[in-house]
């Protein structure tokens, strides 16, 4: 089987991919190791696993469905503590779903923000969570909007704007594909949108939706809410989404725009290379990238 194009995100000094296999991933934030479940883990892990639970301080459990539990090992494993990336920080705390409420893996587009990206300049993140691409895109004095459908991941974000001592993010609780739809309507445009819709997700109202339903709609309105120069960037993780219908997709709505389309990976500290999603990018017109 051909491989596909990649782009790789790296650890960085506060957080490390340490190891991934047997379908599970080690990683360092900060002082902290954890264990958690990663399905496109499927080799054999780099250390043995009695290795990886002598390090570790921390192992998500799942118990239903997406939800679980994250297990003590160590006597001192901290509820929330925060993460530095460059002149940003995080909070991590223990949620009853796998993560600690930050995407390492995001890294490559939080630097594609900050490199593309100018004071004054209009951003919207949809799908935002954590509100790390908004913090760096505020960071850099963008007007930056953040919409997410989760009153939880609202919070998260909100914390994290004041953990890092900014100001005025403009928070929207709606439905990411309904308020993308309406600023067109609006013919509201802007610099950069980055959006990393999950798979399936639930609207403000708890409405029920799948990627592979909205994704059309999703790019098309992107392209018409993207100013001339703008820059898109649009992570996704359902495997009813892959390449080629990305390609598909882009070709039609940014036919006369510089674009990749790449698979997002991270290697681990001990070589192997993990998979997170499928990466859509569109350059700014006047960007000087090979592609
Ligand atoms: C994969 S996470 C995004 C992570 C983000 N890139 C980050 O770095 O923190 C997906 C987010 O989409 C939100 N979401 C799910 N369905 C949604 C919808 N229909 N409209 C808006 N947000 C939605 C979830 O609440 C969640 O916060």
């Amino acid at each position: 089987m051909a491989k596909n194009k990649q782009i790789s995100s790296t650890s960085w000094e506060d957080y490390e991919l340490m190891d991934a296999g047997g379908g599970k991933k080690l990683e360092r934030w900060g002082k902290i190791i954890t264990i958690r479940p990663e399905v496109n883990a499927y080799f054999r892990s780099g250390l043995p696993f009695e290795e990886w639970n002598n390090m570790a301080h921390l192992e998500f459990i799942v118990k239903k469905g997406q939800q679980g539990i994250w297990k003590n090992l160590k006597k001192d494993a901290p509820n929330t503590w925060n993460l530095h990336y460059e002149k940003l920080a995080f909070e991590l705390k223990q949620t009853s779903y796998k993560h600690l409420g930050l995407f390492p893996e995001q890294r490559t587009n939080w630097d594609f923000i900050k490199k593309h990206l100018h004071r004054d300049d209009k951003f919207l993140n949809l799908f935002g969570y954590s509100g790390a691409a908004s913090c760096m895109a505020r960071y850099i004095g963008a007007d930056t909007y953040h919409v997410d459908s989760s009153k939880t991941a609202l919070n998260a974000a909100k914390a994290n704007m004041e953990l890092n001592k900014l100001l005025n993010i403009r928070w929207v609780f709606e439905d990411a594909a309904k308020f993308l739809a309406k600023e067109v309507q609006r013919g509201h445009q802007f610099h950069g949108i980055q959006m990393d819709p999950p798979a399936w997700g639930n609207g403000a109202k708890g409405e029920k939706w799948r990627l592979e339903d909205q994704i059309d709609d999703l790019m098309s309105n992107a392209a018409r809410a993207l100013s001339p120069n703008g820059f898109l960037i649009m992570n996704t993780y359902s495997p009813s989404v892959d390449l080629a219908l990305i390609n598909d997709l882009s070709s039609i709505y940014f036919s006369d725009r510089k674009k990749e389309v790449v698979e997002l990976v991270m290697s681990t500290t001990t070589k192997k290379t993990l998979s997170f999603g499928n990466l859509l990018r569109v350059f700014p017109s006047t960007s000087e990238e090979n592609h």
